[in-house]
């Protein structure tokens, strides 16, 4: 049994949360003694009257003193003789379903309360169903103010019956339902004497003797490599955290996604050498074999894991911006981060009910069954089974912020059964044959800017020069290709997104191609960049001002935005963000069309496209 517990309370202020844990603490004489001084001070001059305010202890948070209810997720760390513990303290409010979401994520078992004069609310399913997506798979219901029913059993049977309906849809290893009075100090660290037809434990004893390390020690062996470590040229060891399962030394590992494996001749754990690593231990392991192994491969041994890049998965959303279908994020995973795109929301999950509702984007705080893909393939197993490789983590790529996490439900087929195929005719040879090199112009700026007759000027120099070229135009290509597709921020997303991909099979034939495309976002373009592949892509900002494209009005269509007969126009109702150091700049106010051709044909001389 693993001799540390962490685990998340569960409830809101009127349900005693933060009052049972601090009583925990305290009976048990958990405290240091200028905190048990520090409590009996404010308690006097606190709201519980002169009596012990022991949820003081919890509220670690100024503000949530001030306001009277948590906000974020405190921890505090607190040892008996039995065990150590660390408990997260999370807020239950549906507007901070993230924060007990991140609380849960770190636990192994969720301390839920319930008001036994209240019996089940809506906030305590939607705690059990967060609790139960974040993979806790071991429950405690702390029946609290069990002195308000009069101590009574049938009160409490009616509720333990609700709970056992409760948790019939969720998967757990093991429940608890433990009737207490917090306040009273009942059956939280003493047996209770009002109760005495409950002959369980007391919720610390309980909490002292669960086992929640059963399940992931049986299962097979899986290690997320964190850093190779070479000390000198004897020693190559691979350092990272046990995942799931135990290795011992002579296992054979595999590296996933790759056709290698080694057996194991050396374990560490520190710089002491042993003979056996189990799950939530870092550790450093040898190999007897010299083979390929690099921070973010996973080593695995009797281990369902493998390699994918395309998941069905469920999704909490945290970001303050909403989650959009076909924006480019990080995806954080096990110890690997890579570029990828949520590509359709199947259904909204209602977080009280667990109903599954229509919705296209989803807002913070939202649970959403997704489509994932990944840009390239990881390791991973199904979150059921590993927490660590079944999760992750998505990351705004210009904030840097966690946006929202993931949990792995299945990988979606179509990723196995599509492997690249490598053509003997490729692009180096169609190269070769047209005696030219492929790459991208990426024409951006706002409509009106002069892009598209920029970029037919640059082409019909290039063609005259005898190259092989192929122009992308915004108007042309929403004519044909892209018809299905308007100027809401998703769709401009996916606009730039087939133009990029079209682009690059337009590179592959060995043509040069130029592209005249708004593009006003900024991590449209990195994608597209991406996609591309950055040595043959090169972006020309053609930066005339608003004002002059505004008076240009060749179409007539800053007029109609002005006037309001068309939404989302670039520049007047949806914005425009600049590259941050395109290769080229053109201000066409400025500059003629025929310099500026000029100066981008010598740019293409010179990179010898
Ligand atoms: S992008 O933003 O998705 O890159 P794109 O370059 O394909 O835009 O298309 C822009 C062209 O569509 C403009 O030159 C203009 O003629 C036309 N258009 C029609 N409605 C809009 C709009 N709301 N915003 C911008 N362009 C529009």
């Amino acid at each position: 049994m693993p001799d540390l517990l962490k685990f998340l309370t569960c409830g809101s202020v009127d349900d005693g949360k933060s009052t049972l844990i601090g009583r925990m603490l305290y009976d048990a004489k958990l405290l240091f003694a200028d905190q048990v001084q520090a409590l009996e001070l404010e308690s006097r001059t606190g709201s519980a009257g002169g009596g012990i305010d022991y949820a003081l202890l919890l509220d670690g948070l100024a503000a949530e003193r001030e306001q009277g209810i948590t906000i974020d997720v405190a921890y505090r760390y607190f040892n008996t003789e039995r065990r150590s513990f660390i408990v997260a303290d999370a807020p239950g409010h549906e507007q901070y379903t993230r924060n007990m979401a991140v609380g849960a994520s770190f636990a192994d078992l969720a301390v839920i309360l319930v008001d036994a004069s209240k019996g089940l609310l809506v906030q305590t399913r939607r705690h059990a169903r967060i609790c139960s997506l974040m993979g806790i798979r071991h429950f405690v219901f702390a029946v609290n103010k069990m002195d308000t029913v009069g101590y009574e059993h049938a009160a409490f049977a009616r509720v333990e019956d609700d709970i056992e309906d409760l948790m019939d849809p969720f998967p757990f290893d093991s429940l608890e339902v433990i009737p207490l009075s917090a306040s009273e100090g009942d059956n939280v660290t003493e047996a209770s004497k009002n109760m005495p037809w409950y002959d369980g434990p007391t919720l610390l004893a309980y909490l002292e003797d669960v086992d929640t390390g059963v399940h992931a020690a049986e299962s097979g062996f899986t290690m997320p490599v964190q850093r190779v470590c070479r000390p000198d040229s004897s020693f190559r060891g691979f350092q990272g955290t046990v995942a799931t399962g135990r290795a011992t030394i002579g296992d054979e590992v595999r590296v996933i996604g790759t056709a290698t494996s080694a057996k194991i001749d050396g374990l560490y754990i520190g710089d002491r050498s042993v003979e056996e690593v189990v799950v939530g231990q870092a550790c450093t392991i040898t190999l007897a074999s010299e083979i390929d192994v690099s921070r973010g491969n996973v080593l695995a041994c009797a281990s369902q894991a493998q390699s994918g890049s395309f998941f069905t998965a469920k999704l909490l959303w945290m970001d303050d911006t909403d989650l959009l279908p076909g924006k480019n994020y990080l995806f954080k995973i096990g110890t690997r981060t890579v570029p990828g795109v949520v590509i359709a929301v199947n259904h909204r999950i209602n977080v009280n009910t667990g109903e599954h509702e229509q919705a296209d984007r989803i807002v913070k705080n939202e649970i959403a069954d997704c489509d994932i893909s990944l840009s390239e393939k990881v390791a991973y197993e199904r979150f059921e089974d590993n927490r660590a490789l079944g999760s992750m983590i998505l990351i705004d790529r210009l904030t840097n912020r966690t946006a929202g996490c993931a949990v792995i439900e299945h990988l979606i087929d179509r990723s196995d059964n599509l492997t690249w195929h490598t053509m003997d005719i490729n692009r180096e040879t169609r190269e070769a044959h047209m005696q030219q090199r492929a790459a991208t112009l990426w024409f951006t700026g706002l409509s009106g800017s002069g892009k598209s007759t920029l970029a037919n000027a640059v082409e019909k120099r290039l063609h005259a020069r005898g190259r092989f070229t192929m122009l992308l135009d915004g108007d042309n290509v929403r004519l044909g290709l892209n018809r299905n597709l308007g100027f809401s921020e998703a769709d401009r997303i996916e606009n730039i997104r087939r133009i990029a991909e079209v682009a690059k099979l337009m590179n592959d034939a060995g043509l040069i191609v130029l592209t005249s495309f708004i593009s006003p976002f900024v991590r449209d373009r990195r994608s597209a960049e991406e996609i591309i592949g950055d040595e043959s892509f090169v972006e020309i900002y053609v930066s005339t001002p608003l004002e002059v494209c505004e008076q240009r009005d060749v179409k007539g269509l800053y007029a109609k935005a002005r006037a309001g007969e068309l939404a989302d126009f670039t520049g007047i109702s949806s914005p425009y963000e600049a590259p941050v150091k395109p290769a080229l700049t053109v201000d066409t106010s400025v500059e003629s069309i025929d310099d500026a051709v000029e100066r981008i044909v010598a740019y293409c001389e010179q990179s010898q496209w």
